[in-house]
C-alpha cells in the first residue's frame, strides 16, 4: 500500500487504556495512520464538539475503548459508571450519525448472568448481574439505536497484554514475593490476550461485517487456572490453591460461567481464535523478556 492508501483509525483512550494502546501499535503495524486520545475529557459529552473532533480526524474507522472498568467501584458509582459506559456511546453514536466512518465499540461477558452453562452466544438473554454489567449493556443499546453507517459491538472477555495493570500482571508479581496465593476457581470465562483481539478486530473490521461479535482466545479456565499458567510459565515457585468466591468477597457480582462462543466471529472472518494457553505463554514470555532487558 502506498502512503497516499493509508486508511486513518481514532482510537479512543488509545493513549493509556489496556486494549486502546495495543490497538493503536496493531493498525500502525498494519499500515494505518492512527490517532488517540486519553481519558474522555468534559468536551467529549457534547455531542457538536465531538462531531466535530471526529470530522476534523476524518477517520476511516474509530474503535471505542472507553469504559468505566473498575468493575466493583461501579456499585458505589453507579452514575458515573453509566456517564462513560451508557451516555457516552449514545453520545458518539449521535456524532458519527451522518458519518461513513465504521465504530467498533467494545462491550463484555458480564451483560450475562453466568447461568446458563455453556457458552453464550450474541442471540442469548441478557441478565446483568453488576453495575457494570448494566451500563455496559445500556451503552450497547444506545449505539444499536443510533442507526450508524456501519457498527460492529465486539464483546469480549478476561483481558491480560502489555502496557498496564491487568489479572496475570498482578499474579506474576503476587507469586514474585509469596509461596502460595488462593485464587478463585469457581468463576470460569474466557481469557483473552489484547494483542489477538487486536487483530481479530481489524480482521472483523474488514471482513465488512456489521453487529454483535463475541471475540475471546479460544478455551476455557477459571481465575485459578489462567493464574496457575501464568505462574508455571513464568517458572515462579508458588503453589496456588483454588478458593471459592465466598472466600475472596468483592462487591460486584460476577457471573460463575461467562464463556464467550465465537462461531459468529469465525463465520464473519475464517479465522479460530487461538487458545487462551499458547496466548498467556506467549505474554508471560515476553513479559519476562522485557524485565530482562531493564536489568
Ligand atoms: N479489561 C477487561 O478485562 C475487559 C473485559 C471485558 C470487556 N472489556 C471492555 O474492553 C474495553 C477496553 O477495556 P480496557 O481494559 O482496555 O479498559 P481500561 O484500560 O481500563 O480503560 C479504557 C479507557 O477508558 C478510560 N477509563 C477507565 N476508567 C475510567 C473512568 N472511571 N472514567 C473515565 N475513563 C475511564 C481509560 O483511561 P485511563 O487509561 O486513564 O485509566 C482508558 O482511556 C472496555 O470497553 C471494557 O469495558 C474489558
Amino acid at each position: 500500500m502506498s502512503e497516499g492508501d493509508s486508511r486513518k483509525a481514532l482510537v479512543f483512550g488509545g493513549r493509556s487504556g489496556l486494549l486502546g494502546m495495543t490497538l493503536a501499535r496493531t493498525l500502525e503495524n498494519a499500515g494505518w495512520t492512527v490517532s488517540v486520545t486519553g481519558r474522555p475529557e468534559e468536551w467529549a459529552y457534547d455531542v457538536e464538539s465531538l462531531r466535530a473532533f471526529i470530522a476534523s480526524e476524518a477517520p476511516d474507522a474509530v474503535f471505542n475503548t472507553w469504559a468505566y472498568t473498575q468493575v466493583d467501584l461501579a456499585e458505589d458509582e453507579p452514575n458515573e459508571a453509566r456517564r462513560v459506559n451508557a451516555v457516552l456511546p449514545g453520545i458518539i453514536g449521535r456524532a458519527m450519525r451522518d458519518m461513513s466512518a465504521a465504530l467498533v465499540h467494545y462491550s463484555t461477558d458480564f451483560v450475562f448472568d453466568g447461568k446458563k452453562g455453556a457458552p453464550y452466544t450474541e442471540d442469548d438473554a441478557t441478565a446483568p448481574q453488576s453495575a457494570y454489567g448494566r451500563t455496559k449493556l445500556e451503552g450497547e443499546t444506545a449505539l444499536t439505536a443510533a442507526g450508524l453507517a456501519r457498527l460492529i459491538i465486539i464483546r469480549t472477555a478476561w483481558l491480560f497484554g502489555p502496557g498496564k495493570k491487568n489479572f496475570v500482571h498482578t499474579m506474576l508479581n503476587l507469586c514474585a514475593t509469596r509461596d502460595s496465593l488462593g485464587v478463585v476457581h469457581d468463576q470460569v470465562g474466557s481469557p483473552t490476550y489484547t494483542p489477538d483481539l487486536a487483530a481479530y478486530s481489524l480482521a472483523l473490521l474488514e471482513s465488512g461485517a456489521s453487529g454483535i461479535f463475541h471475540v475471546v482466545n479460544s478455551g476455557r479456565a477459571s481465575w485459578c487456572e489462567l493464574a496457575c499458567e501464568a505462574v508455571r510459565s513464568a517458572g515462579l515457585p508458588c503453589t496456588m490453591t483454588p478458593i471459592a468466591s465466598a472466600e475472596y468477597p468483592q462487591k460486584a457480582t460476577r457471573p460463575a460461567f461467562s464463556v464467550l462462543d465465537t462461531s459468529r466471529f469465525t463465520a464473519a472472518t475464517g479465522i479460530t481464535p487461538r487458545p487462551w494457553l499458547q496466548a498467556v505463554q506467549e505474554y508471560v514470555y515476553r513479559e519476562t523478556a522485557d524485565d530482562t532487558a531493564d536489568e
